[in-house]
């Protein structure tokens, strides 16, 4: 049985929580403490300034990725991590990966910020109350979480004096060389305060959701079903029952490469939209015959494995119902496909939501995450095709608050 990240980060945190307990003066606390913490700096805040906010670079590191033949260049993850601020709500909050000197590295630089999630152990999840809370998420697309819309809603996640925070990277090296990388967390928050009472700051809700589950084991990557071919939907299943009202500020959402978008549903009907866009940016064009091993063979063709993965073959690109049907052979030679994707281009964007509307109480939400590999290539492992994604989190602000 798998254990899940939650079970696994709450059972090692609970060993932890003591330590913490016993710390007399929470208050003064040093962001840069503890395992793999290299760097604070402060950068100029943008919103909220009447507020006396601030804005804090959090650099995490440095990390070692193995080179793309040791354990596909993955390197993984987690520790506890000071917050940037007490009694603060964060009003935005984006990740992205550096080099040491500060340089950026990105798919064109042979590494990838895979994932970066911040959990909460202390707050449970909404939509699992057996898990921790997951206060931000982010690929490789770097999307911001623009909690607070750029300062135009008063809102930002809270973190409470005894809140316990947990960073879990996963970085991508596609490169033949170990390299050294630091994720840089860029956090705007604004302090407690008369005037922040004054300005009536509301506290949001992360709300979870993820076509593996909302309490998805091994934060919510799938194995590509055998047999559904080259499109298909992947859909969370059973849906959420919502047990919390209020108004939704911010959706954001993740798919990996091969992805088109992510749809987030409310009682059957579209709430956002998330789609993928790729290679916008010199950064997510990377030189494949450099990189190496991603997507289709530079021939345009599929190698024997991948296909295997598939389950592609005669019926070629039909939806198969969800783990039915046999998987067809494919010993019939190389298989050109008809639309070859181009290669190289990986998801730069996936575009948000902002303010699309209420969550009720007793509102079944789900979550589906769509893939086409005939027009973007898919990551691939070792041959086989990599794990797919589709998670969203919305940032709710609940009635009442
Ligand atoms: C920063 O480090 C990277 C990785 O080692 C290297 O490729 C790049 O040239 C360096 N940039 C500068 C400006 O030193
Ligand atoms: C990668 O892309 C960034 C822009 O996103 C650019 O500044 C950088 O020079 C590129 N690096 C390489 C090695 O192509």
């Amino acid at each position: 049985m798998k254990a899940s990240w939650h079970t696994q980060t709450l059972l090692w945190a609970a060993t932890t929580t003591a330590l913490v307990a016993r710390d007399p003066e929470p208050y003064h606390y040093q962001p840069c403490t503890g395992d793999y913490c290299y760097d604070v700096s402060s950068l100029e805040p943008r919103f909220f300034p009447e507020l006396e906010s601030e804005r804090l670079r959090i650099s995490y590191g440095p990390f070692t990725t193995p080179p793309s033949h040791e354990n596909n260049g993955h390197f993984k993850t987690y520790f506890r991590t000071n917050p940037p601020c007490y009694d603060c709500y964060l009003t935005a909050i984006k990740a992205t990966l550096q080099y040491p000197n500060g340089t950026t590295a990105n798919t064109n630089t042979s590494l990838w910020l895979h994932h970066v999630a911040i959990m909460n152990l202390v707050q449970s999840s909404t939509t699992c109350p057996d898990g921790a809370e997951i206060v931000f998420a982010s690929g490789n697309e770097r999307t911001e979480a623009k909690i607070s819309l750029d300062g135009t809603v008063s809102a930002g996640y809270y973190i409470n004096p005894h809140d316990l925070l947990f960073l879990l990277p996963e970085l991508m090296n596609t490169a033949h060389i170990t390299q050294e990388a630091v994720i840089a967390v860029d956090y705007e928050f604004v302090t407690l305060s008369d005037l922040s009472v004054e300005a009536g700051m509301k506290k949001v809700t992360p709300v979870w959701l993820d076509v593996d589950g909302t309490c998805s084991p091994d934060a919510g990557a799938v194995t590509v079903p055998k047999g559904v071919g080259e499109r298909f939907s992947l859909e969370m299943e059973p849906d959420w029952r919502s047990d919390i009202s209020g108004d939704i500020v911010y959706v954001v959402g993740h798919v990996h490469d091969g992805g088109t978008g992510v749809e987030v549903r409310r009682n059957g009907k579209v709430v956002c939209d998330g789609r993928a866009k790729y290679g916008e940016t010199e950064g997510y064009i990377s030189d494949e015959g450099h990189s190496g091993g991603y997507g289709y063979g530079d021939d345009g063709r599929v190698d024997r494995r991948q296909r295997r993965a598939l389950g592609k073959g005669k019926s070629r690109g039909k939806k198969k119902g969800k783990g039915k049907g046999t998987v067809p052979d494919y010993d019939d030679g190389d298989e050109e496909l008809s639309t070859p994707p181009r290669q190289g281009l990986h998801i730069s964007s996936i575009s948000t939501c902002t303010l699309p509307g209420r969550i009720e109480k007793g509102d079944e939400w789900t979550v589906e995450a769509n893939y086409d590999f005939t027009k973007h290539a898919p990551m691939v492992h070792g041959g086989g095709l990599a794990p797919v994604m589709g998670i969203s989190l919305m940032y709710v602000v609940e009635d009442g608050q």
